[in-house]
């Protein structure tokens, strides 16, 4: 079996790594080596497989024994450790989470159902570096798959929604606060039906004005909105807009750039992502025919025919969170001409957006 190191496992997204690990008895198949970065000599937890003591997640011995890395632990601990690793000769795979590398050469964007294909022309190559793709990239890609796959996509112009889960767990924890400070501030005012609803609303802009938590976000989230995820670019993108045509070219190692690019919002979902796509198409398909392409992107697509009634059911974070459905709905085509669509496409960002591609990865390397 192979011994293959987990760093990162406690955190968010190394946490939902190891409940789908375990869904999918991926520990059954491994030989789990389990490292920390402040309790080496403790016991390693136990996910169905007595798995020894911790091991020290800096030692570069101990990680060179493994033929497996897969890192949750963020992109300060790759960008210390990964060098020196390579640099003491350690051949393994390294499977991460962290943007790091990805857009090394020497690395690889993982979306299998996605980009199966590119991925085995790299193991093929020899290939060793095997990264998790950006959240809304990957939500998106599932989606609409199909239609890159077909190669009917001219371009695309995404605008996101994107949940606090995106931040990390501290954002979503931020956002929760915040919500209960603005009911706080007027829960005996909504107990009373007679209260004049301007009454509240000025309390409430108060509220978020000056009370709502902000230490993480930068910004008041509950009751409002963020136009503005990540770095700023010098050229107005800001670095999450900036991935979006960067990695989904790489993904689908497409020969020639497919523009991508839009806006990258924050809003009040605890962990869906959803994006709202304007696609031009490289020619006028019928719709039935533009859905049975989506459809068949892979197996995680979840068709929303574009009804009032579903759509509010069936395309929402409500109806998404904690599943691996990619819900694609909202298809049509728009005013602009019969080769736009638009289309709304959401997903759980802790899943296929971090946690599943990764552990997929795992089992190509081993089955
Ligand atoms: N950068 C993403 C976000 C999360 O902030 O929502 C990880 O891909």
């Amino acid at each position: 079996m192979k011994r293959v190191g987990l760093v990162g496992w406690r955190g968010m997204v190394g946490s939902v790594l190891m409940q789908r690990m375990q869904e999918e008895k991926d520990f059954d198949v491994i030989d789990p080596v389990f490292f920390t970065t402040s309790q080496a000599g403790q016991a390693a937890p136990n996910f169905g497989k007595d798995a020894g003591t911790l091991k020290d997640a800096k030692s570069i011995a101990d990680l060179k024994e493994m033929d497996i890395i897969i890192s949750c632990q963020g992109g300060d601990y790759t960008t210390e450790i990964y060098p020196q690793l390579r640099a003491a000769g350690w051949n393994g795979y390294w499977i991460d989470a962290a943007s790091t590398k990805r857009m090394d050469d020497d690395s690889v964007i993982i979306l299998d159902p996605v980009n199966r294909n590119v991925i085995d022309d790299a193991l093929a190559r020899g290939i060793k570096n095997y990264i998790g793709g950006n959240c809304t990239n990957s939500i998106m890609l599932m989606g609409m798959g199909g239609l890159f796959r077909e190669g009917l996509v001219d371009w695309v112009s995404s605008m996101t929604y994107q949940a606090a889960s995106g931040g990390g767990a501290n954002h979503m924890r931020e956002l929760l606060k915040g919500m209960g400070v603005v009911h706080g501030a007027v829960a005996d005012e909504l107990a009373t039906p007679a209260s004049a609803i301007l009454d509240i609303d000025r309390k409430v802009a108060k509220t978020i004005r000056e009370d709502v938590p902000t230490e993480f976000f930068g910004a008041p989230l509950a009751g409002g909105l963020i136009p503005w995820i990540d770095k700023q670019l010098d050229n107005g993108q800001s670095k999450e807009e900036w991935k979006g045509q960067a990695e989904v070219n790489k993904i689908l190692g497409t020969a020639a750039t497919i523009p991508v690019d839009g806006l990258c919002v924050r809003i009040g979902a605890m962990r869906c992502h959803s994006l709202a796509l304007t696609v031009k198409l490289k020619k006028d398909l019928p719709l039935a025919e533009i859905e049975a392409i989506i459809k068949s992107g892979n197996d995680w697509v979840k068709w929303v025919p574009n009804d009032r009634e579903i759509t509010v059911k069936e395309l929402t974070p409500a109806s998404i969170t904690g599943g691996l459905q990619i819900g694609v709905g909202r298809v049509r085509k728009l005013n602009m001409g019969a080769e736009y669509l638009s289309a709304f496409v959401i997903g759980d960002q802790l899943l296929w957006g971090a946690a599943e591609p990764l552990r997929r990865m795992l089992r190509i390397l081993i089955d």
